[in-house]
């Protein structure tokens, strides 16, 4: 495949072909959406600022021996990545009740509240497909419809909880709760004996976390966007600053913004 060939554009990514097939190039677009799509906007500097907060992330990760499709971070927008065959689930994990998991189960039979956390933390499965709203899924259709198997859903289970634990830990140091939390998972693309059956793909950032600020509360991630809560590029910047991106990084996003506002 020609270098730069355009593969595939999602909601918030783009990718292209690298010089070797095993390889993909991931490009992080300013395009912010949600309710699988129906809400969108065009935010100046958010692709940059997803990009270096999941690069950052997935370097913690990979140091806890977590297998990632992460090689490198090229530039402010665009990654190099292990080309991975995407498993359509979306593997969800909470901490806290909130988002979607208030909205369904709070009601007369159990009273929940925003916030509330969990006695352990709990996964939940969804099937990636925005015409069908994304419907959950219990581990047993995964494996009965064939879209991983009980080895790999025992994985996929196990490296999410790891995630978990470090991103907690990394988030708690900062000064911030991380009550959930979205991961998807792929297949490396002509595998060799080294590579792993299954790595971690796509991205975490503030556009697939929830962040709130552990003393204020505060939201820091898409959120802001999804229900109207204040400027997400403040948001992400200040985890950004938080995780200890340069200045540089911050000033560049918000000086894009205002150039955006002036157009
Ligand atoms: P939910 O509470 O709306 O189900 O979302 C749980 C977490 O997953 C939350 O941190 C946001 C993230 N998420 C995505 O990254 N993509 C999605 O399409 C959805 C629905 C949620
Ligand atoms: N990622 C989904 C969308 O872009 C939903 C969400 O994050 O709220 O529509």
């Amino acid at each position: 495949m020609m270098p730069n060939t355009k593969l595939y554009e999602g909601k918030a990514k783009t990718l292209f072909a690298d010089g070797d097939d095993a390889c993909l190039i991931q490009y992080f677009k300013d395009d912010v959406t949600a309710f699988e799509g129906k809400k969108h906007a065009v935010l100046a500097g958010k692709g940059l600022l997803t990009n270096r907060i999941s690069a950052a992330l997935f370097a913690d990760l990979a140091e806890a021996g977590i297998p990632h499709h992460l090689i490198a971070r090229l530039d402010d927008r665009r990654q190099r990545i292990r080309h991975c065959a995407i498993i359509p689930v979306e593997v969800v994990v909470r901490n806290m009740v909130a988002g979607s998991m208030l909205k369904r189960l709070s009601g007369k039979c159990i009273a929940l509240e925003k916030g509330q956390p969990l006695p352990a933390p709990l996964l939940e499965y969804y099937l990636k497909d925005d015409d069908l709203g994304d419907p959950m899924l219990l581990p047993s259709h995964i494996t009965a419809l064939g879209l991983a198997s009980e080895d790999e859903l025992a994985a996929i289970e196990g490296m999410a909880l790891k995630t978990n634990a470090i991103l907690t830990a990394r988030f708690a140091s900062i000064g911030i709760t991380l009550v959930d939390f979205k991961l998807e998972f792929g297949r490396p693309y002509k595998a060799t004996p080294n590579d792993p059956p299954l790595m971690l793909a796509d991205e975490i950032s503030p556009d697939s976390c929830r962040l709130w600020d552990s003393k204020s509360g505060e939201v820091l991630d898409k959120d802001r966007f999804r229900h109207d809560l204040g400027d997400l590029i403040a948001g992400y910047q200040e985890v950004a600053r938080r995780l200890g991106l340069s200045d540089a990084l911050v000033d560049e996003a918000s000086s894009q913004t205002k150039e955006a506002a002036c157009v």
